[in-house]
């Protein structure tokens, strides 16, 4: 897990033990669950489930990166005061309509909004994972669900189911990526299946491949499972070590079979990638496996990687049908330093969004995000980037913190008094923040 980061604290005897805990649990897990809709529902949960593991920060990375977000360390976030909220109802709006050519969804601002109700609960939709599924899992308050995100310049259309399944009408929607990109994957399905009547819709759960159908539309909306896009050796099962994890940065084969066709492909690929140690790759055909593995930087690994990926793009996809996304890193929020509270439980009881515009967390690596720039803007092929980082990075109330699930297993009441070490400050509620997301991307479509 990429979670189970930082090599620096795996050298600790004890780190290894619980690793090795950790991935006996893990093994058993992974194979003594039925192939049902809630076993894969655990899909990312056998893959995220050791996240209750003790481990360190995503917010550990190479030195040079830590060094060079330190003088952000520093900024302390405005006061977020309950009474700047305000529905704006009497100011003049003059936002233009959304128009993908013009409106930056980077720069804005989260609103609350007192009567906004998502499209669904995590009671009405029988898709999201127990993991996501923050209501069920107990949290206490609802004001999350309640921020509406407004860009400086522009209005985004509200969801509207309807709308997208008329869109999506005979064609495949696919999504590509990590866990992060499931849940923008369940929360667009969430969005939709209430408007899909009884026994017009279905789900097949496989291993690392899902798709919802629905038949009167003849539209498919589907996820493949590919934490680094291309072929790793700890796609599944995970391998622990962070060590003898092995992403071959030349290869994607195996999967893209499975993309090929899709009208509209969304991909990502990020959080994996930051496990704080030298990434090893693998490329080229030779026979000598493993041993032909170098240690590269995070981010030559990751520029290399996306090569990969945008070579396919360009050679496979044909742009007159198919439309390209790519999803910008999720911010992780596990250093409540970042946003002045030095001694904080990382993101858990937070309950407001960071109002300070300028916000920008340890969790979010600007050189990883100047890799993805510069290989889609050298591409072929037309790429629309979802650029979902800032408005997400303001959002530290929005994770799942503690309630969530690990092993398959709620989070015990000792877990959960022990925020520091159990809260999942990676993952996103559903309904939540991801609904923001397929917002944005369905004004594109
Ligand atoms: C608040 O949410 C309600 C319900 O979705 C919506 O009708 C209203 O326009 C929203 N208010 C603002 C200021 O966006
Ligand atoms: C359904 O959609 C697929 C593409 O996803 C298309 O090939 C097929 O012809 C469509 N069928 C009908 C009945 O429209
Ligand atoms: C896409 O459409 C344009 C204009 O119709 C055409 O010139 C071009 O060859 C097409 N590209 C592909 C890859 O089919
Ligand atoms: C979380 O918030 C509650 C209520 O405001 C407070 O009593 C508790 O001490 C907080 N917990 C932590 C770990 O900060
Ligand atoms: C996404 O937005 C952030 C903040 O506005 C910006 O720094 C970054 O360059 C953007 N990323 C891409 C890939 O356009």
């Amino acid at each position: 897990m990429s979670f189970l980061v930082p090599s620096r604290g795996a050298k600790i005897p004890l780190s290894i033990l619980v690793l090795v805990i950790c991935g006996f649990m893990f093994f058993v897990l992974l194979y003594a669950e039925r192939i049902s809709l809630m076993s894969s529902s655990t899909l990312s949960s056998n893959v995220l489930k050791l996240k209750s593991c003790p481990r360190k920060d995503l917010g550990s990375k190479p030195k040079d990166i830590v060094q060079e977000e330190k003088v952000r360390e520093k900024k302390v976030p405005e006061e977020s005061g309950r009474e700047e909220r305000s529905e704006n109802m009497d100011v003049v709006d003059d936002r233009f309509e959304f128009d993908p050519e013009e409106c930056n969804v980077a720069a804005g601002k989260w609103v609350y909004n007192s009567s906004a109700e998502p499209l669904y609960t995590d009671e009405s939709c029988p898709y999201i994972d127990r993991q996501f599924s923050c209501m069920k899992n107990g949290r206490p308050e609802t004001d999350y669900l309640r921020w509406e995100w407004q860009p400086d310049d522009c209005t985004i259309p509200r969801f509207s189911a309807k709308l997208a399944m008329n869109k999506l009408r005979g064609k495949r929607l696919l999504f590509v990526g990590d866990s992060l990109q499931r849940s923008q994957w369940e929360s667009f399905v969430c969005l939709v299946e209430s408007v899909i009547p009884e026994g017009e819709k279905s789900m097949n759960l496989g291993q690392k491949y899902f798709v919802f159908k629905a038949k009167e539309y003849n539209a498919s909306i589907e996820f493949y499972w590919a934490p680094y896009i291309v072929e790793s050796n700890t796609d599944l099962p995970v391998i622990l070590d962070l060590k003898k994890r092995i992403v071959k940065v030349d290869s994607v084969e195996d999967r893209s079979k499975y993309w090929e066709g899709a009208d509209i492909l969304v991909f990502n690929t990020y959080v994996w990638w930051m496990s704080g140690i030298r990434m090893k790759a693998l490329w080229g055909s030779f026979g000598n496996g493993e041993r032909g593995a170098e240690a590269l930087d995070t981010a030559v690994a990751y520029r290399l990687a996306l090569k990969t990926w945008a070579n396919w793009v360009d050679s496979t996809v044909d742009s007159n049908k198919t439309k390209v996304f790519f999803t910008t890193m999720s911010p992780t929020h596990s250093r409540s330093a970042d946003w002045g509270k030095p001694n904080g439980p990382k993101c858990f009881n937070e309950t407001e969004p960071i109002k300070d515009k300028s916000f920008w967390g340890t969790g979010s690596n600007k050189e990883m995000m100047k890799v993805v720039s510069s290989v889609v803007k050298h591409m072929a092929t037309h790429v629309t980037v979802i650029n979902i980082t800032q408005l997400s990075e303001y959002r530290i109330d929005a994770h799942t913190s503690v309630y969530t699930e690990t092993g398959g297993k709620m989070l015990t009441v000792e877990e959960r008094a022990d925020p520091m070490r159990h809260a999942d400050c990676i993952h996103w509620c559903l309904p939540g923040l991801p609904d923001t997301w397929n917002r944005i991307l369905l004004a594109h479509l």
